[in-house]
């Protein structure tokens, strides 16, 4: 196990009716400002709960932060928030509304544009904020992350913001939520697990157990949600799961890879294809290429979560692989660029960006333009 710190500073407010606590968990003295998504809030009396919580108190709103949220609209909330004097916000909303509020967080505190902040990869200064989760899937309600996207020139970059002071977690906000967004969602939660789990074996039995037990959950939990998504319980171990897929709970001491989120984040970039289903895309492909390196693990998740006992190690290997593209297939989605017309012009395009930025991805950093192509490549 190699060295970590750990310390995840957010509270977690979970349950029917917890949104009634808002008001308890902001401070009084603060001036607050609201940020929210394009409008599905209104639709199913989240807003409403929010104005309830908050009566008698004063707060300004910002609305309009998009799903792959853009700089572009984000400069405008820094603006807002300045001229206001507001230092403390409010997240109600998905990934892309926490995000977003990650940099309207760090953009109020300092003098740097947003997109310089997100170059450079972190804040050291940042406003507090809060969040009302409303769609389970990136983990952003309980970890630093905030992923950024530049409409101008079609880029999209993860940051490091700061934790939300708290996040409240009310399954029932997810009944809302269509079939394709629930599939991204659990795609997504699953594929955090992965990109933290599918490395090197033998770092730690207990980040391996634990990754595993989110795995088999969140696959035991999809096809009974696509049965019932207003079960209450269901859409709870839903919500859980997906924050506990990436709050650093299950990556301590171990090594990461993320490549697969990288080359995501281009073809949502370029084609705007929802985060989750990007994953759901190269996930495979990446394990089709990766095999070699990632055979010993490849064989202990075969065998732990698809129960895959029977055959040589390379037939075990591939099954697992197999298997995991039918898993996101099995959510709804499609696992082939073919399927979505993207071709080979693209898989170009993000080879030359990656050559270009001389990044290299992976547990073991060899996942550069070349190998991303060779990915790509395997998922049309
Ligand atoms: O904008 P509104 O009108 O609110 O509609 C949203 C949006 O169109 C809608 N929605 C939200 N809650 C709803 C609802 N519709 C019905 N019922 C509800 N309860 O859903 C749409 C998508 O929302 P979005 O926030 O974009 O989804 P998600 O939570 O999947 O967030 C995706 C973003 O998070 C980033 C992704 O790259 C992407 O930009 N990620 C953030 C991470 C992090 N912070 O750690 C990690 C992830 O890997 C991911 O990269
Ligand atoms: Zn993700």
């Amino acid at each position: 196990m190699k060295n970590f710190i750990f310390q995840n500073p957010t509270k977690l407010v979970f349950g029917k009716g917890q949104i009634a606590r808002l008001s308890e968990l902001i401070p009084d003295d603060v001036n607050l400002m609201i940020t929210y998504g394009g409008g599905s809030v209104t639709k199913n009396g989240v807003h409403e709960q929010v104005k309830a919580a908050l009566k008698g108190r004063k707060f300004i709103e910002f609305w309009g932060i998009e799903a792959n949220p853009q700089v572009e609209t984000l400069r405008r909330a820094i603006s807002l928030g300045k001229i206001e004097n507001i230092n403390y916000l409010l997240a109600v909303g998905g990934g892309s509304v926490l995000d977003g509020t990650k940099l309207i967080a760090a953009g109020i505190a300092s003098d740097m544009d947003a997109w310089n902040i997100v170059l450079k990869g972190y804040s050291e200064n940042n406003i507090p904020f809060g969040t009302v989760l409303t769609v389970p899937a990136t983990g952003s309600e309980m970890n630093q992350g905030s992923v950024i996207t530049r409409k101008e020139t079609q880029e999209k970059y993860g940051w490091m913001g700061t934790y939300p002071q708290f996040s409240i977690l009310d399954p029932e906000v997810t009944y809302t939520l269509s079939e394709h967004q629930i599939a991204c969602g659990l795609a997504d939660a699953y594929t955090h697990v992965l990109e933290q789990y599918l490395t090197t074996p033998g770092q730690s039995r207990l980040m391996d157990r634990w990754a595993e037990g989110v795995l088999l959950s969140v696959m035991e939990i999809a096809p009974k949600i696509k049965e019932n998504p207003r079960d209450y319980n269901l859409m709870a171990d839903y919500m859980l799961a997906a924050t506990l897929a990436l709050n650093d709970f299950i990556r301590m001491g171990v090594t990461q890879d993320w490549a697969t989120h990288q080359i995501g984040h281009e073809l949502t970039a370029l084609h705007g294809t929802t985060h989750g289903h990007s994953l759901a895309i190269v996930m495979p492909g990446t394990l089709r290429v990766l095999k070699q390196q990632k055979h010993d693990k490849l064989l202990q998740y075969g065998e732990r979560v698809f129960s895959i006992t029977e055959g040589s190690e390379q037939e075990r290997v591939d099954k697992a692989i197999e298997m995991t593209e039918e898993f996101y297939r099995s959510l709804g989605l499609t696992t082939r660029l073919s399927e979505e017309n993207i071709g080979n012009e693209t898989i170009e395009i993000i080879t030359k960006r990656f050559n270009e930025r001389g990044v290299a991805f992976g547990e073991n950093q060899n996942v550069t333009g070349n190998v991303a192509r060779e990915i790509l490549k395997s998922c049309v």
